[in-house]
């Protein structure tokens, strides 16, 4: 049988759960994805109208299938969770089941089991500001977006994850050197997603035998980094400072991903694996 992967932080084809969901596909693998709720209708009725078509084009010339979009809302564990506002907005009314808890059930009642989980999602509100200037409220979303949905997501797939499957997540080296513009707390929440893989590595190993690991990719435009307002930025410095000076293209990162997800990678968990053409072994800019 074919594995099944579940994709979480797909919204469009320019970022890395796109260029993942590929990637897997392409070696054989079901995808399901989960896209955040506000960005739903516009990421399902384009992909219904072939928007993506083109990004669609896997090597062996067929194009990827995409089983399920589910609707998915990772700062929100169950129902109970969601404040008023938030339910009755319109975006989130019109679609349901989209709390990590109720998504995981629903994964499992249509599908049963999986056995590759991608966290492919960050979220930062205060991201444009300085550490400094952040305010409490703002690191602790930074933190509920990009940390804790990770742990939240694993905890609730790892039940229905079958034994010797993955999880990957995507982190920054913001969270071990100092890259000023990455901030709003974002640097310390890729700093706990990289601790919490070897922690949740060690848990979910030693209970399920499923693997944790985390890939630190260089800088890619996708919709999330234009926001910060700094990528272009750091895609030149990268270009003229890495040992291997060409763009980085999501597809890399997206083939490493199917390693790490794949039999070939069996030994390898709570790992922080670098795909970024080497820049985080660099000790000064030349
Ligand atoms: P992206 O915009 O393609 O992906 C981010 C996704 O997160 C979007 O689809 C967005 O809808 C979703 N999202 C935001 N808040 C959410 C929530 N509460 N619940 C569910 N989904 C939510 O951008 P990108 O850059 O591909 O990001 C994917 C991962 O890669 C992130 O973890 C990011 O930090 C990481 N990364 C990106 C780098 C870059 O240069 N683009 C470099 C290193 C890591």
């Amino acid at each position: 049988r074919g594995k099944r992967a579940f994709i979480a932080g797909v919204a469009d084809d320019h970022g890395y759960g796109w260029a993942i969901a590929k990637s897997l596909a392409a070696a054989g693998a079901e995808i399901i994805v989960g896209t955040w709720v506000p960005a739903l209708n516009i990421f399902e009725s384009s992909l219904r109208r072939g928007k993506f078509d083109e990004s669609r084009i896997l090597p062996d010339g067929s194009l990827m299938e995409i089983t399920k979009v589910y609707p998915m809302d990772a700062v929100y564990d169950s129902p109970e969770d969601v404040p008023e506002d938030v339910k009755s907005n319109k975006r989130y009314s019109g679609s349901s089941k989209w709390t990590v808890k109720e998504l995981a059930e629903a994964v499992k009642q249509d599908f049963g089991s999986i056995d590759i989980l991608v966290h492919s999602l960050a979220n930062g509100p205060e991201v444009t500001k300085p550490l400094l200037e952040t305010s409490r409220n703002g690191y602790l979303a930074a933190i509920s977006a990009s940390s804790y949905s990770f742990v939240s997501l694993l905890k609730e797939f790892v039940p229905i994850m079958n034994p010797g499957g993955a999880s990957i997540s995507l982190t920054y080296i913001a969270s071990e050197r100092i890259i000023p513009g990455y901030g709003g707390g974002m640097s310390s929440a890729k700093a706990a997603l990289e601790s919490d893989t070897r922690v949740l590595a060690f848990e979910a190993g030693r209970k399920h035998k499923i693997r944790v690991n985390t890939i630190s990719a260089g800088p890619l435009r996708s919709r999330a980094a234009k926001a910060i307002g700094f990528i272009d930025m750091m895609i030149d410095y990268s270009l003229a400072n890495a040992p291997l000076q060409k763009e980085l293209s999501a597809e890399e990162v997206g083939n490493a991903a199917a390693f790490l997800a794949s039999p070939l990678a069996s030994a390898i968990t709570g790992a922080v694996l670098y795909v970024d053409n080497g820049l985080n072994a660099m000790g000064v800019g030349v």
